[in-house]
């Protein structure tokens, strides 16, 4: 029996990746490395068979956790960075631009500025916190007769701003474009789904508000554009074949699968759907609310957003104490068992656009195994300082 050890630390570094993870996906691990052993998709006896199938049903419960009807389009990828790198460079291979928000990570940035070649190929629109008319107007306006898709994140992974993705999807396509959606900081907290959301292809890690292990990611496909690859390679299928083959997910998927990891995602599915990811973003959001009144109450503390809401933020919550550079803080934090993350966050737009690329901040997330304790004992370290 697969348990969890102890926290060994007060953990609030939830957004780069979820700890602890549930006793239900370490077992799945375990088992997947025991039971389903043999390489998946390439051969017909029963383990391999076994392997296949314990890898189709997580594109079943990812399809249905997404709304997306044919599982086939679930492919897996290493990352949330690898799949957003198949469809930004698949997508702009043969020119065209893109529009982004300014709140991007550098998994959106740094595949965009690799494709351009003597000038920038995307236009950044600004998101103003609560404003979606605003926000929209911004969007609108980027689009040129060139744009072929919208890129944008669904939550800010560093101060949990949430972009309008509904009226942002609707946008899109009122203009023929694509509309490509970072779930990072959002897959298995905010209710994403691919068609009220006129999402056409989703990148989520497995490894955050899913709940699975490091290590795999998912590229959610809900077009019928067949997008170039970025890896050839072997996939179990049509190997007479030297071209790589258009069907979903095996264009995508070449290489053998990392089996344990999707099972591992697979249970974290399972267990952010028994739990109600409705239930578990509740319980981050309050906790957010109280940290954040907490510090609102302290001179010393420089908080960035509104009042965490689930309306308008994911429960991500940046702050800094004044004079300290935000590294500073963390270490300070991190000498008291907390565990945060500091600086820029791989999201150098989004300190830009508030005003915190030079310190950076300290950042906060919390997750369905985070107590009100926990808050509390981060409340009081922060006060101390
Ligand atoms: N993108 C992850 C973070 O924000 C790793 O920390």
């Amino acid at each position: 029996m697969i348990q969890n050890t102890p926290k060994s630390c007060i953990y609030f570094d939830n957004a780069a990746t979820t700890w602890p993870k549930p006793s239900c996906v370490l077992r799945a691990v375990q088992q997947a490395m025991t039971i389903y052993g043999a390489n998946p998709g390439r051969s017909g006896y029963q383990m391999a068979l076994a392997a296949s199938r314990a890898i189709y049903s997580c594109r079943e419960a990812a399809a249905s956790f997404f709304n997306l009807e044919n599982p086939s389009n679930v492919i897996f990828t290493q990352n949330c960075t690898t799949a957003l790198n198949i469809v930004i460079k698949g997508l702009l291979k043969y020119g065209g631009r893109a529009v982004v928000s300014d709140l991007e990570h550098n998994a959106v940035m740094r595949p965009l500025n690799a494709i351009s070649v003597n000038k920038p190929i995307f236009d950044i629109a600004s998101v103003t916190p609560g404003d979606t008319p605003k926000t929209l107007e911004s969007f609108q306006r980027c689009i040129k007769p060139d744009t072929r898709a919208i890129i944008c994140l669904h939550a800010s992974n560093v101060f949990g701003i949430r972009l309008p993705i509904r009226e942002i999807g609707e946008l899109a396509h009122r203009h023929g474009l694509k509309f490509v959606v970072d779930g990072a900081q959002s897959a298995g907290v905010l209710p994403i789904d691919m068609n009220n959301d006129s999402i056409d292809y989703l990148c989520v890690p497995g490894h955050k508000g899913l709940y699975g292990p490091m290590g795999v990611g998912m590229l959610v496909c809900n077009s019928d554009f067949q997008l170039p690859t970025l890896i050839e390679g072997g996939t179990g299928s049509l190997s007479l074949e030297l071209n790589q083959p258009g069907e979903l997910p095996d264009r995508f998927e070449s290489g053998t699968l990392n089996t344990a990891g999707i099972c591992g995602l697979h249970a974290g599915i399972e267990f952010v759907k028994k739990n109600g990811a409705d239930s578990i973003a509740e319980h981050e959001i309050n906790i957010m609310k109280y940290i954040y009144r907490r510090l609102s109450e302290t001179k010393e503390v420089i908080l960035y957003t509104a009042c965490p809401d689930l309306i308008n933020l994911a429960p991500v919550l940046s702050f800094n104490l004044k004079g300290h550079q935000s590294e500073e803080t963390a270490q300070v934090l991190a000498s008291k068992g907390i565990a945060v993350r500091a600086g820029l966050h791989c999201a150098p737009c989004a300190h830009r656009s508030f005003g915190t690329i030079k310190t950076g901040t300290v950042r906060l997330a919390p997750s369905k195994f985070t107590t009100f304790r926990d808050a509390q004992y981060v409340c009081k370290v922060i006060e101390s300082i």
